[in-house]
């Protein structure tokens, strides 16, 4: 297995920094390889999927890995699982392009996937951080998920539930952090329509696939920045959940505070509003901004360093605990 070395670091943040070896593969032997190298087991190692969540705040003085595992394959799914009274099964490599697999389905006709259009990034990670858009989490159309463990090289399918999938969160991202490298992920989809419109003014939108896929990305496109002219990672902080209390408190003095309901004790707050009432929205810290669209982005302005992108997501943080006592957590993960 050939590693490369000093290699450029995939981001779309657009932040220059390298790493010490870099290696992909393209199938579960070449990867079972490079676990069994003297290269990688004697250095720290990070997975990346496409760098569309992640922050380097310095060079990477390890191996970084990426999985080139392709196709979209229909498959037999787990007949436990069974969902939905007409129900295909598509298998995706983890190094699928994730709008890539959304735009088949909705080319083949299969529901399910197409609230998640044009979210950047691969299949196997949209597994790992359980993406999330328009009402849509990737855990609803996840069927299993197949993993080499990384001490022993052998292979490891976790079924949905084993996978403690949670808003943006799984068990690999917890519990299993390190141990599992994503392969592929099998996908549970529906052949006949179930639409799931009722996020924001999604509702007016015709039931119909592919205009469905075309709304979602005219309003992503509307909304948030493509980071190819404008570095960034998507949302880059989660939105918070707090107490009932809490937020009965804030609301006496926010009546206007937004607020979708978890479960009886617990409401989830948009913390682009609370970084708005702030008086951050479009503002700027050197070279890094929180974009004028969508408060929950920060972007590269041109030439910003990992420094300045989180020397403004700490001031955020800190000035969204000091107005609201809010704790506010990146949805970024900084390496480094
Ligand atoms: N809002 C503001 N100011 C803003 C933007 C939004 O006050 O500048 C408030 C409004 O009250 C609005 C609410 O926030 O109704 C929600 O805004 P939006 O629908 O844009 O969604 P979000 O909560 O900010 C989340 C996801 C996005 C996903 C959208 C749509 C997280 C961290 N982010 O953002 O995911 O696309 O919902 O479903 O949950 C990502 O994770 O990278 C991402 C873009």
């Amino acid at each position: 297995m050939i590693f490369q070395e000093n290699t450029p670091i995939a981001n779309t943040f657009g932040i220059n920094t390298q790493s010490r070896y870099f290696a992909e593969y393209k199938d579960i032997s070449e990867l079972q390889e490079i676990l069994n190298s003297d290269i990688f087991k004697k250095n720290k190692f990070l997975h990346i999927g496409a760098g569309s969540n992640l922050l380097f705040l310095s060079d990477f003085n390890g191996v970084i890995l990426h999985s080139k595992i392709q196709g979209i394959t229909e498959c037999r799914g787990v007949a436990s699982n069974a969902h939905y009274a007409d129900e295909v099964f598509l298998r995706a490599g983890a190094g699928v392009l994730w709008d890539d697999f959304v735009k088949y389905t909705v080319e083949m006709g299969f529901f399910g996937a197409e609230n998640l259009s044009l979210i950047p990034g691969e299949v196997g990670a949209a597994a790992v951080q359980n993406i999330g858009a328009y009402g849509v989490e990737a855990k609803d159309i996840i069927s299993a998920v197949e993993t080499v463990e990384i001490s022993s090289g052998e292979t490891r399918i976790f079924t949905n539930e084993e996978c403690r999938f949670a808003y943006r969160e799984s068990i690999f991202k917890d519990e299993e952090k390190g141990k599992y490298i994503v392969t592929s992920v099998t996908f549970r989809l529906s052949k006949t329509p179930i639409f799931r419109l009722d996020y924001g003014n999604l509702s007016e939108c015709p039931k119909d696939l592919p205009a469905i896929r075309e709304t979602i990305i005219k309003i992503r496109e509307e909304k948030l920045p493509d980071y190819k002219v404008l570095g960034n990672a998507g949302s880059f902080f989660k939105n918070p959940y707090i107490c009932i209390a809490h937020y009965e408190g804030l609301k006496k003095h926010y009546p206007t505070l937004p607020h979708y309901p978890v479960n009886d004790e617990v409401v989830k707050i948009p913390a682009a509003w609370l970084i708005e009432q702030c008086g951050w929205k479009g503002k700027s810290l050197g070279n890094a901004a929180v974009y004028d669209k969508q408060a929950l982005v920060i972007v590269n302005k041109g030439g910003a360093t990992a420094q300045e992108i989180k020397a403004l997501s700490d001031k955020i943080i800190a000035d969204v605990k000091g107005k609201f006592h809010i704790d506010i957590c990146p949805e970024v993960n900084f390496i480094g």
